[in-house]
């Protein structure tokens, strides 16, 4: 059990994009202090800087002139640029004794290795949440994924726990695979979702009467999914062994193959997982 230390740490934040807002928010409505957002050096960037250091009460510094009091600098760049972010910011501060957190879901805290070289605990903290522009989620009741060195994964633990999130160990090993998992529950759903407009467009429904008329639908089947879990929350053709039915959608979705080749790939994880009548017949359809 963490041993709750009695002051929260003041932070830096590396990076003014869609994680650094949400975070910056919510780490300030937990009640930790923001001291400075840092950015790289160029006008745009330092501008960015600028907007959400005034929306957290905190200064705007480009890495170049950054002096880092901070106890705890968490980085909220892109994955590639998480390494050489570290490296932009070796001289800004006296690493012994701080923390460094960064939030990428695919790499580990090895990509912080230089600044523990210097001193630094690192740890990464990754928010299975996603962070688009224009929506600045709650981090309340979000998982976070954490591996690192112990001192790290202690202070991330009580941050999480003050933001009300949910924090969970994850080896280093498996980062790769969490991060992929991650990948099906939101992009790749919204890449689910515009394939589903594609299909809508050869039955002649428009993307954006498409969007609309498909909500309800989404909805209750996630509310479902949620309430029931997946086998019962599976209807449709497979779960009735509808053999013709299905032998139809992979006729007309020739016309589109992209949709046709994730169609079948679900339905043959479908037959796998959940409940469906006269598998033996549709495995045979599903195969080409
Ligand atoms: N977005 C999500 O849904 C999500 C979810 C979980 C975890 N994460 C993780 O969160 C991290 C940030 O992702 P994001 O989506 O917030 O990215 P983002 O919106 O693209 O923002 C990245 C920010 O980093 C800044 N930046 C880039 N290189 C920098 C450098 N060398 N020094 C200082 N600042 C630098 C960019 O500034 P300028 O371009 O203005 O210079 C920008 O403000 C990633 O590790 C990602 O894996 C993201």
């Amino acid at each position: 059990m963490a041993v709750r230390i009695s002051k929260k740490p003041r932070v830096a934040i590396v990076g003014a994009g869609n994680l650094a807002g949400a975070l910056g928010i919510s780490l300030r409505k937990a009640g930790y202090r923001i001291e400075l957002i840092i950015s790289r050096p160029g006008a745009a960037s330092v501008q960015r800087a600028r907007r959400l250091a005034r929306e957290v009460g905190a200064s705007a510094v480009s890495a170049t002139h950054a002096q880092i009091r901070a106890g705890l600098v968490w980085f909220s760049v892109p994955d590639a640029a998480i390494s050489s972010a570290a490296h932009s910011l070796l001289r800004a501060a006296d690493w012994k004794g701080k923390i460094a957190l960064h939030s990428s879901g695919a790499l580990t805290s090895d990509e912080l290795r230089v600044l523990q070289e210097r001193g630094a605990a690192v740890a990464s903290v990754h928010p299975l949440m996603t962070f688009v522009q224009g929506s600045r989620p709650t981090l309340a009741e979000v998982p976070f994924a954490i591996e690192g060195d112990r001192k790290a994964v202690r202070a991330a633990r009580i941050i999480v726990e003050d933001l009300r999130g949910q924090s969970f160990p994850i080896r280093k090993e498996r980062k790769d695979a969490y991060h992929a998992w991650g990948m099906f529950v939101s992009p790749l759903l919204s890449a689910l979702l515009a394939a589903s407009e594609t299909v809508a467009a050869a039955a002649g429904v428009g993307r954006n009467a498409a969007r609309q008329r498909m909500l309800p639908i989404l909805k209750k089947t996630l509310a479902n999914y949620a309430r029931l879990g997946a086998p019962r929350s599976f209807s449709g053709p497979i779960a009735r062994g509808d053999v013709g039915t299905v032998r139809k959608h992979l006729k007309v979705l020739r016309t589109v193959p992209e949709a046709r080749e994730v169609y079948l790939a679900l339905a043959r994880i479908a037959l796998r997982e959940l409940p469906a009548k006269n598998r033996a017949e549709l495995e045979k359809i599903l195969k080409h």
